[in-house]
């Protein structure tokens, strides 16, 4: 049986945001899904405070309960976020817990394996592109991104009596049978294990662009963020070329130290 986290990042729970994911759920549980629903303003997590040391470690200084929601992510197979727009961009409900990941979700591709449906709701600013962001945004592993198996973007506003709208079966029957479909694709992703894929010219791009620059700043900064070193390493992002031009480029800067070709950076943890 697939299982399902309701990544709730609306802080309405009686809103139609949250209102609209929760339709998506019932179109997984009617194809065999159990939905677990998380709010996200339920839970303990703080900002994110950018001292970095989950770039060293792998793991957030602050205590709180940010990882055990991270936990139950990795054991999930989709996700359901939702979060209606604010200010054109998704909640800081969400950004707050998405932050928290800046640094090492790129690198790690934590949750890669998960399908994903975003839901946003707004006023006027219902592009496509909001829904997309927040339900990419979990897997954005910068080779291996998650998969969007759909997005609902909805527009609460009625235009001609000038106030928002609250969605219901009855007086949105199309919205509400679109959004229980997506809850049998979301199942039915899951069931064909799904995954996403860059475009081949964003994945050359970043595999021979962007990261080999990571990498040379991670070697010359010479293991302050070996959590991330041993990352890129993992993935033969650096590799013995790279450690020996490194070393002949601090032979020329530091004549005076015995830099040996190829010498393994030390981590000062
Ligand atoms: C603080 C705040 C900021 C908002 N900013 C925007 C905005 O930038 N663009 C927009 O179209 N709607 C904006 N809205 C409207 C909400 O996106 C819209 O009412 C949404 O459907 C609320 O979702 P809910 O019913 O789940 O609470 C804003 C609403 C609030 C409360």
């Amino acid at each position: 049986m697939p299982h399902i986290i309701l990544l709730n990042g609306a802080p309405r729970k009686t809103g139609n945001t949250l209102r609209i994911a929760e339709w998506v759920a019932e179109g997984a549980q009617q194809q065999g899904a159990d939905v677990t629903v998380i709010h996200l303003t339920d839970e303990r997590i703080d900002h994110c405070q950018g001292c970095e040391t989950c770039a060293r470690t792998g793991r957030c200084i602050i205590q709180d309960d940010h990882e055990a929601i991270c936990q139950q992510l990795e054991q999930a197979q989709g996700v359901i976020v939702c979060a209606p727009v604010y200010g054109g961009f998704y909640s800081s409900v969400l950004k707050t817990f998405l932050d928290r990941l800046t640094c090492t979700l790129g690198f790690t591709g934590r949750f890669a394996h998960l399908c994903a449906v975003g839901v946003t709701t707004a006023r006027y600013d219902f592009r496509a592109k909001n829904a997309k962001d927040i339900a990419a945004a979990l897997g954005s592993s910068w080779l291996n991104p998650g998969y969007v198996s759909g997005t609902i973007h909805k527009q609460v506003m009625d235009t001609k009596k000038s106030r928002n709208i609250v969605v219901s079966p009855e007086n949105s029957p199309r919205l509400y049978a679109a959004a229980i479909k997506m809850g049998g694709k979301l199942v039915a992703d899951i069931q064909q294990e799904k995954r996403g894929a860059l475009p081949l010219p964003v994945r050359l791009l970043f595999r021979h662009l962007v990261l080999p620059g990571i990498a040379k700043i991670l070697v010359n900064e010479q293991g302050k963020l070996p959590f991330l070193y041993q990352k890129m390493e993992e993935q033969g992002i650096i590799n013995a070329t790279l450690l020996r031009r490194h070393a002949a480029q601090m032979q020329r800067l530091s004549p005076d130290r015995p830099w040996k070709t190829g010498e393994k950076v030390k981590f000062t943890p």
